[in-house]
């Protein structure tokens, strides 16, 4: 989790507030909430807390060892989050597994305008590989695809998105990435019905039918969702980021991600002719030559974005090499 730690450090730092209440509710050794109070240069108040005894010992150790001053508390991240209402400027919700039975309460815990920031190890449910499951935990019906990493990071960017909606917040994502066994968002949240009615305008379905790919507003036979279909991210906010050194070759490929709208990515193989596919740099090249705009995607090595449709990525990329 060292990555994730680093990037939502810079994040916080990019995001350019300062005196920040920032609440972790669930804290483990401390780490997290520690580095941000030492390098993010945004809080002002920092509230940790865990359900385990041992846990919340350790915290105290390693903030004492830091010198640095924190509120820490032993309860259930729930009960603590809903005597926070009103009170936080960031919620970090960073569990074993998912999120989901957090989020009402991280919701209720932010003021008026505030950041809701929640990690997801729970890659398999949310990219549908056991669908009841992701029915049940997210609401949303899951299948496999070419671009089923980047489907299962808009399902959870969806769900929060839809409890945000719920609990009155309109959400704008302004971080959102995967990496090997977590996803990853930080969005802003501001209360107010007309922007959580706003959040529908970005929550829409995928249909699927190999290799073609497009958005529409209702479920039907071939479709993914609800998903989050807008955008993942804010590109100037993750330049910024990237110019604070650590991961800034990864933070630049993820502006570029997040300024194409299509919300999948298509894989080289894909269109392989008579079984021979293109390595990525020839595919690229290829496609800049017959106009077509595509950048990599962090998601899959073989993968890459682009506003085409999969029609017209297959007329340049199956011409013969
Ligand atoms: C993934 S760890 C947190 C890691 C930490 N955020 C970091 O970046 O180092 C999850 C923690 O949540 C705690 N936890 C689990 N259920 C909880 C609950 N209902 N309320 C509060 N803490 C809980 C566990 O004890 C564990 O320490």
């Amino acid at each position: 989790m060292e990555k994730n730690r680093t990037l939502s450090v810079l994040f916080l730092k990019a995001y350019g507030a300062t005196g920040l209440t920032v609440c972790e509710p669930l804290s483990g050794t401390g780490v997290r909430g520690l580095r941000y109070a030492v390098e993010a240069g945004a809080v002002g108040r920092l509230i940790l807390n865990d359900i385990s005894r041992e846990a919340v010992e350790l915290i105290k150790k390693n903030l004492e060892v830091n010198g640095v001053n924190a509120e820490v508390y032993n309860e259930d991240a729930n009960v603590l989050l809903h005597r926070l209402r009103d009170k936080c400027d960031v919620v970090d919700i960073d569990p074993f597994g998912s999120p989901a039975p957090f989020l009402h309460a991280g919701f209720r815990a932010l003021r008026e305008e505030g950041v809701i920031c929640v990690t997801a190890t729970d890659t398999a449910v949310l990219v549908g590989r056991y669908p009841k499951k992701c029915l049940r935990r997210y609401g949303a019906v899951m299948f496999k695809t070419p671009f089923y990493i980047e489907a299962g990071l808009r399902n959870l960017i969806g769900y929060v998105a839809r409890v945000a909606a719920s609990e009155d917040y309109g959400v704008e994502p302004l971080f959102a990435y995967w990496e090997g066994h977590y996803f990853r968002l930080c969005a802003r949240a501001v209360r107010g019905a007309r922007d959580a009615d706003s959040n529908f305008n970005y929550i829409g379905y995928v249909e699927y039918k190999k290799p073609y790919r497009k958005v529409v507003r209702r479920p039907g036979e071939r479709s993914l969702g609800p998903l989050w279909v807008g955008p993942m991210g804010d590109p100037i906010l993750v330049s910024k980021m990237a110019e604070y050194g650590p991961y800034g070759d990864f933070l630049q490929l993820l502006s570029e991600e997040y300024s194409v709208a299509a919300p999948w990515f298509f894989k080289v193989p894909e269109f392989a002719l008579g079984g021979v596919s293109r390595g990525i740099e020839e595919a690229l090249d290829a496609l800049k030559k017959g106009g077509i705009y595509a950048v990599r995607t962090h998601m899959a090595p073989d993968g890459f974005k682009t506003e085409a449709s999969a029609g017209e990525v297959e007329r340049v990329l199956r011409i013969v090499i």
